[in-house]
């Protein structure tokens, strides 16, 4: 017997018994499962921003295992035993240009759950000129691809914490000091876990808009700032509790490093600096980055995957021209970068001077294979060395001339 299909084919009964029997004997294998990824345990977050952020060490261990508790807390959601695991919020206090926002972006980077960094400095009471609180969970709710029952595990880093310190002078029965302690006010209830309303085009709230409801339980806050000032805060109660202790408390403090004293901060410190008591207990965990020294300013340059020393390389290696920095070049850099006031960030700076002049006259300069920087260079007495092809070296003059060596 002979099935007929559309058109000229057909099959005979006999092939299509033959073909069933063969499926059954074999039958198609299951749909694959769909592939989860393993949650990333504390030391391979601490890997991962090693690749990217030097020294710090302390900052990235207590960094790696919240991360880490933030995921179990996910899991124990799925899995209720009764337990419930709170969650504790981090603040990171360190000088400028210490590393925490490169922290922050970097974490960015390797998580695996919606993470959004934001600014506090940009942020007003609501009602008042400036941006709304909630305007931070859209951020996260974007990062989450608006998919909110995802955003609500996430994670939001809010940067400059410092600058929503309550302002000294402000007499608060006239005037109200809406981007400071109207902020904390505000960002108080999104730390601590509340159904919020967010606006999703950002901007203000306005009555006639339609909100995105997200609820903050779970979403751990991680946050940072340099806060100015608040060293003296620490060593003041400090002198002043040694000294009653009968110690001679100037000396002891005078040799103390700042980093030290910042690690001797207790809560009371953070009150002085002008946060309000309900705020400072929704951040239980602080940690002191160090300022860095100039081994670790050495390294900055050289080491991080996206080192500020590989990235020149790269920009010269696009002109065929391979840049090479002495050994004490660098150090010569980390010398005038060590205890500036802005701390790693002036290190591009440093580097931008003593090759900027390079970089105006080598594409121009057909036969350059080398360019050699070192201590004299960055020092200002002289331009970088340029070889040719041939073997020849020369330097361009300070004032842009070219000078035969
Ligand atoms: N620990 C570090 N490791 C590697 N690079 C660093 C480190 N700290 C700072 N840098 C370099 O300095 C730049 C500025 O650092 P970052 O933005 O993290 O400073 P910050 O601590 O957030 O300062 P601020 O308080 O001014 O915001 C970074 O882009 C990076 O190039
Ligand atoms: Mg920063």
């Amino acid at each position: 017997m002979v099935v007929a299909g559309q058109g000229r084919s057909a099959v005979c009964y006999e092939c299509i018994r033959v073909l069933n029997q063969l499926m059954e004997e074999d039958p198609p294998p299951p749909p694959a499962e769909p592939e989860t990824k393993s949650p990333l345990v504390p030391r391979d977050i601490n890997a991962n921003l090693d690749a990217y952020v030097v020294a710090q060490e302390k900052a990235k261990k207590i960094l790696s295992v919240a991360v880490y508790n933030h995921y179990k807390r996910i899991w124990n959601d799925a899995n209720p035993t009764g337990v419930e695991l709170e969650k504790a919020n981090i603040l990171l206090i360190g000088p400028t240009g210490c590393g925490k926002t490169l922290l922050a972006e970097t974490l960015a980077h390797t998580l695996d759950v919606p993470f959004a960094v934001c600014d506090a400095t940009s942020l007003t009471e609501s009602g008042y000129v400036g941006e709304d609180v909630e305007n931070i969970l859209l951020r996260l709710i974007q990062a989450a691809d608006w998919d909110v029952s995802l955003a609500e595990n996430g994670i939001i880093y809010i940067d400059e914490l410092d600058k929503i310190a309550r302002k000294e002078g402000v007499n608060r029965s006239i005037t109200r000091d809406v981007s400071g302690e109207g902020v904390q006010q505000e960002l108080l209830k999104i730390i601590e876990g509340c159904v919020a309303n967010v606006p999703p085009q950002g901007g203000r709230k306005h009555p006639h808009q339609e909100f995105l409801q997200i609820d903050t339980r779970n979403i751990l806050f991680i946050c940072g700032g340099a806060f100015d000032g608040l060293e003296e805060i620490v060593s003041r109660r400090l002198a002043s509790g040694v000294s009653r202790l009968g110690f001679l408390a100037g000396g002891r403090i005078q040799e103390e490093t700042q980093n030290s004293i910042l690690s001797q901060m207790v809560p009371q410190d953070l009150l002085e600096f002008g946060f309000i008591p309900e705020m400072v207990g929704r951040l239980p965990v602080t940690v002191a980055l160090e300022p860095l020294d100039r081994n670790a300013l050495m390294r900055v340059l050289t080491e991080p995957k996206n080192a500020i020393i590989k990235q020149y390389q790269q920009l010269f290696s696009i002109d065929g021209v391979e840049l090479e920095f002495t050994q004490d070049s660098l150090e010569a850099a980390a010398d005038s970068a060590v205890g500036h006031p802005t701390g790693a960030r002036c290190l591009r700076h440093i580097i931008e001077c003593a090759l900027l002049d390079v970089m105006y006259e080598l594409p121009s300069l057909k036969d350059v294979v080398r360019c050699v920087v070192d201590r004299d260079v960055i020092e200002g007495n002289n331009t970088p060395t340029l070889v040719t092809k041939s073997g020849e070296s020369f330097n361009l003059s300070l004032d842009r001339e070219l000078k035969s060596a």
